[in-house]
């Protein structure tokens, strides 16, 4: 797994805030799936205050029904259905983004989810699969569905992440929707978000790489927010308590991950990436007192260009 997926990022992030809601990375469901143990996988107290969405990846509708009935046994106060990301076709049908090919499905898929429990249900889809053609259908099966809210990362499946996401049609989901549309796609900066909140009239919006190289971004959207390196400081032990791996190897490679997308961030940073990557570390400690410096300086010194990134 992705180091952005795991627990001890999503404590880190959470230890900075500034975010109303967190989604966990999609549990993927197959219809031989074991639900009571799958359904573990997801702690909805995991980050206290701040609440945590379940997201789930399947095409069964009678077995992501059950899955949404457990994990409400559990505890989740909020399921939404992954509708976006690449999926091999598993039993017959796929999932995830597989799902845009088939709205009537889509629909199924989600009604029998909506159907199965108390608490809102909510969908996260791209515009298509191949092309956008499906984009109507599938914003109404969605909708016609009963789910509380949909997000929409504006890229079909073949477009990956590129070219850039297309904001207009978020503006085009908001026309045909009645329920709440989140935006997704591209916002890297305050100004990003504001202007996709100006263009598209979402309702929110959901922000992933731009979080991941400036944990402060949903701060400075909100803006009347200061930085302080203490919170740098907590950000990377927080992450450093949580990580599962326990040798020192594990955890060093977890922690560069980490520090490598924070170095992407500005100028100064980008400059001492490769050092940092490739510095020997005897241990964590070492680690510590080589980056956190050099983080220190990127954001907090006389050159820092962070204050410009937003
Ligand atoms: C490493 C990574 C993991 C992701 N995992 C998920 C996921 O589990 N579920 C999901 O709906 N979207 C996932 N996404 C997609 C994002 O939610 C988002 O829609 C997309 O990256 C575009 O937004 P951005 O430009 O802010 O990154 C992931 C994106 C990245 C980069």
């Amino acid at each position: 797994m992705d180091v952005l997926g795991c627990r001890a990022f999503r404590k880190a992030i959470a230890s900075i805030g500034g975010f109303d809601l967190a989604f966990q990375e999609f549990i993927r469901i197959s219809s031989t799936s074991h639900v009571a143990s799958l359904a573990k996988k997801h702690d909805p107290n995991e980050l206290l205050p701040h609440r945590l969405t379940v997201q789930l990846m399947g095409s069964d509708p009678e077995i992501m029904a059950r899955m949404c009935q457990t994990l409400v046994k559990n505890g989740a106060q909020h399921i939404d259905l992954n509708c976006g990301c690449p999926s091999k076709r598993v039993n017959g049908r796929g999932a995830g983004a597989f799902l845009l090919k088939e709205p009537e499905h889509l629909h199924r898929v989600a009604k029998a989810m909506v159907q199965s429990v108390d608490v809102p249900i909510s969908v996260k889809i791209r515009s298509g699969y191949d092309d956008i053609s499906l984009f109507r259908e599938n914003l109404l099966a969605a909708e016609t569905a009963g789910v509380s809210f949909l997000t929409l990362h504006p890229r079909t499946k073949k477009e990956g992440y590129s070219p850039p996401a297309r904001w207009e049609l978020i503006r085009e989901a908001k026309e045909i929707l009645s329920i709440p549309v989140v935006g997704s796609g591209d916002l890297f900066s305050a100004t990003d978000a504001h202007a996709m909140l100006n263009e598209t009239g979402c309702d929110a919006l959901m922000i992933a790489r731009g979080a991941v190289i400036n944990p402060w971004i949903f701060h400075e959207i909100r803006g009347n927010y200061e930085k302080t390196w203490d919170q740098m400081e907590r950000f990377f032990h927080v992450f450093y308590e949580n990580i599962q791996v326990t040798s020192i190897k594990g955890q060093l490679n977890q922690l560069k991950m980490i520090a490598n997308y924070l170095f992407r961030g500005n100028k100064t940073l980008l400059g001492n990436r490769e050092r940092m990557l490739r510095e020997k570390y005897q241990g964590v400690e070492s680690f510590f007192q080589t980056v956190l410096p050099l983080l220190k300086e990127g954001w907090f010194g006389e050159k820092s260009d962070f204050a410009k990134y937003g």
